[in-house]
């Protein structure tokens, strides 16, 4: 016979054991929502944020598996939005960018695993109508000598290397510089996540503005970059999440033009 204390000791294990994931994290830990925190405090500080209710309404502010928010500038300049979210052990921030300069949109998505081991993914998403290549001075300006050996480096702390996504339209979008690492350490990914960040503030702060006559040409093909992530996203969360993965798709992308006219919100 079990005394009181034992069997409650008992049936704590018991619940332990029938929550306890033998699969994988549910949710970041403290210090990586700290650094996601962190990053986007210093996004908040280059531009100045505010939050918006996009995410509510479309109804994946708070979701089964995680939250999200949009954020606008609190007057327009640089940006469409910023988008940070978490769903179950990752975190998102990504900067889309409006149409007054020519600064590549920037993602970054960090995965936590059970081992105490992240995955990240970065890139930086060429803008404008010429194909990446076709303008020495893009070229020189977002994916020149310094960022291709920091690639490199950040390459060499990767114990794996994450499959591309298995969605075309993300394929699509992506850059050369897509990075897509796994088994780092937190203080590798930390240090990455800042430099990846900080490229891109930095990039936007010496950014010359984009003439007002090709600003409908960068605007056209922003739309299109964004419908392909929000594709892609779809593709991404409803095969993991079923019927909800359109709803987190929906939030994580933020405002999209297909979304109104197609009804994906
Ligand atoms: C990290 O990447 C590896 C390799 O692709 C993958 O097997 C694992 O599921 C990823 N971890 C998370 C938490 O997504």
């Amino acid at each position: 016979m079990m005394t009181a204390p034992t069997s409650a000791v008992f049936i704590c294990l018991i619940a332990f054991l029938t929550v306890s994931p033998s699969t994988a994290l549910v949710a970041p830990s403290a210090k990586l929502l700290e650094l996601q925190a962190s990053l986007l405090a210093k996004v908040n500080t280059a531009m100045s944020l505010n939050p918006t209710d996009h995410t509510s309404v479309s109804g994946g502010d708070k979701h089964e598996f995680g939250s999200s928010t949009w954020f606008s500038e609190a007057s327009p300049n640089y940006l469409t939005g910023v988008s940070s979210y978490q769903c179950k052990s990752t975190i998102g921030l990504d900067c889309w960018m409006g149409p007054s300069y020519d600064v590549p949109h920037s993602l970054l998505r960090i995965q936590e695993c059970d081992d105490d081991t992240f995955n990240l993914s970065c890139d930086i998403i060429p803008r404008g109508a010429t194909p990446i290549g076709s303008d020495p001075s893009q070229l020189e300006k977002y994916y020149g000598d310094d960022r291709i050996q920091w690639y490199k480096s950040a390459a060499t702390l990767a114990t794996s290397f994450l499959p591309p996504s298995s969605s075309f339209s993300k394929r699509l979008i992506a850059s050369p510089m897509n990075l897509q690492i796994g088994g780092l350490p937190f203080s590798d990914v930390e240090r990455l996540a800042n430099e990846h960040q900080d490229f891109f503030l930095t990039a936007t702060q010496s950014a010359q503005q984009i003439p007002a006559r090709l600003r409908g040409s960068f605007n056209l093909r922003d739309d299109k970059i964004r419908q392909f992530f929000y594709r892609g996203e779809i593709e991404e969360l409803v095969a993991e999440f079923g019927d909800l993965g359109n709803v987190i798709a929906a939030s994580q992308t933020g405002p999209v033009a297909e979304a109104y006219v197609g009804g994906g919100s």
